[in-house]
């Protein structure tokens, strides 16, 4: 017997030992976890009947996806993720200062958080989610492995709660995708921007179908770039050295 878990992975993974009933608890926790439907809030959205991996809003053209629930925090921190997506060549290319203040936003697990916040060690990283779960996980892990520069931030689906101006760097890594007020989370980003505060959005690219993740978990650059001009950010530069994600920078205007 297969099934497909998680929401957001062409993942396959045999379940030859499950029982009926513990199968149908499985799916409804992974449902509960992917869910993320919202009231009918108007504005720049509108409503369609969701696709499986979405949650029916459409922002720009683009359907919503489902929030990774933290059911798939085996999936963030998997040993081959590095090979995979080359996340070292990632965090070795975002435009650090030892001294910079960091917002890493859809933080998950901190995968990125902890590295990064070495980085910079006169700063700090202020590692947002809005899964309790999710920051639980980073407190701990920071303290495990001492590193003192890390914030865990709770956020809202509109407000990331960054300090206004205080931020050198924001950076987003598959996680934009599945916001489900984006115009809202990226005005208040630019809030939180200093200004030439710089915005580096990474997206599995939905230009190539051969990166294997789901439609709705991919983005387009020119659809990033409509989405980060319609907030005020000025597109400084789109880089393709990861195997599967663009890595476009952004920038707060002066
Ligand atoms: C697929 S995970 C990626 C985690 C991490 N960036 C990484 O690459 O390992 C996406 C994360 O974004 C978070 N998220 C979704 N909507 C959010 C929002 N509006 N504000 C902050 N985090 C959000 C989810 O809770 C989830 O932890």
């Amino acid at each position: 017997m297969r099934f497909k878990l998680g929401c957001r992975f062409l993942l396959e993974v045999p379940v030859p030992s499950l029982t009926k009933a513990l199968f149908a608890t499985l799916l409804i926790s992974l449902s509960t976890a992917c869910s993320a439907e919202e009231p009918n809030v108007g504005g720049p959205y509108t409503f369609t009947q969701p696709n499986r991996d979405g949650i029916g809003k459409v922002y720009m053209g683009r359907e919503i996806s489902h929030v990774m629930g933290h059911l798939g925090t085996g999936w963030l921190e998997r040993p081959e993720r590095e090979r995979q997506e080359r996340t070292d060549l990632l965090i070795n290319n975002l435009p650090l200062a030892d001294n910079f203040v960091v917002a890493d936003i859809g933080a998950g697990t901190g995968y990125f958080s902890m590295p990064v916040a070495r980085k910079v060690p006169e700063g700090k990283v202020l590692a947002v989610d809005i899964q309790p779960e999710m920051l639980a996980i980073i407190e701990q892990r920071s303290e495990q492995l001492g590193i003192e520069n890390v914030e865990a931030v709770m956020g809202s689906v509109t407000n990331p709660n960054l300090p206004a101006n205080g931020v050198d760097l924001a950076f987003i890594v598959d996680a934009y995708h599945e916001f489900s007020h984006p115009l809202e989370m990226g005005q208040n980003i630019v809030q939180a921007l200093k200004p030439g505060g710089q915005l580096v959005l990474i997206e599995y690219r939905s230009e190539d179908p051969r990166v294997p993740i789901k439609r709705l978990h991919k983005m387009s650059e020119a659809q990033a770039k409509e989405e980060m001009m319609a907030i005020g950010l000025e597109w400084v530069t789109t880089e393709d050295f990861l195997p599967q994600q663009h890595f476009m920078v952004f920038r707060k205007p002066l």
